[in-house]
């Protein structure tokens, strides 16, 4: 049985065949209308969210099979002090699959130790978020054509945006990727990813103006500042309106630039934007049904024809 906490779990060459599966999935998808009959996910989210959790939920819909879960802590045993590790016993005996968001580091591998069937993490506090970066992943391989031979800006909050986290660990496994962090003093990427690339001998500049290298950018990939992370509202009153992309700055920018962005958008790109056939942050919601229907297929085991769940 596997779990997803963390991209790296997939190797590169699990991954392409991951993607392979979703783009066969968004182009044939009456094969796969019923293989999960008869198979239950359970979404587990004990933090607010729209697009994943009713991204998992479209994604075994359109694979045949049923949803069942709780959309906040307070209506679920948690607002009783059952711990993650009951709950998932608990879950393990009402579903096949579960997907797990927690606003507590690490809680979702908590949980995959005591869980009988195999747990994704859908997000936990300002560390990873995976199945946003197999969505980032797929977007790119889609519209680009490839992962890897470009120069990635991500701008906003680097700092408290697990999407961030998870996505510069997965794309330093890819050949040639320069990175750009673009980010206010205050809300920089954490050491241990700069650690990491130096390490890896992985090229990077940390900058503070995206108008200064919005024209080097292949991909932009725009952030919100996460408030609910902050420890006081001052802070993030006073950073919160640092990026704002607008029609007059994308002029800067290639032809061919992509903007990216995890969602939800508060004020960092500005509404204009959305018409530009640059902007490709709806596409990628689009493309995270795909991605965690070829997950939900994968790790039930189907493409084996088995049955590893149950
Ligand atoms: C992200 C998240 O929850 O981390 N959203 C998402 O899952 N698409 C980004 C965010 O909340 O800013």
């Amino acid at each position: 049985m596997r779990h997803l906490m963390n991209p790296l779990d997939f190797t590169v060459e699990e991954l392409e065949k991951l993607f392979d599966l979703a783009n066969d999935m968004e182009k044939n998808p009456d094969r796969y209308a019923n293989v999960c009959h008869g198979k239950k996910l359970a979404t587990c989210f004990y933090e607010p969210s729209t697009r994943t959790r009713l991204s998992f939920e479209s994604a075994m819909l359109n694979l045949g099979g049923s949803v069942l879960g709780f959309s906040s802590a307070d209506s679920s045993s948690a607002a009783k002090g059952e711990s993650v590790s009951d709950t998932i016993r608990v879950i393990s005996c009402y579903a096949d699959i579960c997907a797990m968001r927690h606003p507590k580091e690490g809680a979702p591998m908590v949980a995959a130790e005591r869980s009988k069937i195999p747990v994704i993490n859908a997000g936990d506090g300002g560390h990873q978020h995976p199945t946003q970066t197999l969505t980032d992943l797929l977007t790119i391989r889609s519209l680009k054509g490839k992962l890897g031979g470009f120069t990635i800006g991500l701008c906003g909050d680097l700092k408290f945006g697990r999407t961030v986290h998870s996505l510069i660990e997965a794309l330093a496994r890819y050949d040639d990727v320069n990175f750009i962090f673009i980010s206010p003093e205050e809300l920089k990427v954490p050491d241990y990813i700069t650690q990491m690339l130096k390490n890896k001998n992985i090229g990077y500049e940390e900058v503070i103006s995206l108008d200064e290298v919005i024209g080097r950018l292949d991909l932009l990939y725009m952030t919100r500042v996460q408030r609910e992370r902050f420890f006081n509202e001052e802070d993030y009153i006073r950073l919160k309106d640092f990026y704002i992309l607008t029609k007059e700055k994308m002029k800067a920018a290639r032809e061919d630039m992509l903007v990216l962005h995890p969602l939800p958008r508060v004020n960092e790109i500005s509404v204009e934007i959305d018409d530009d056939p640059r902007a490709a942050y709806f596409k990628q919601v689009q493309y995270g049904v795909y991605v965690r229907m070829a997950l939900i297929y994968t790790l039930l085991g189907l493409e084996q024809g088995g049955d590893k769940a149950c």
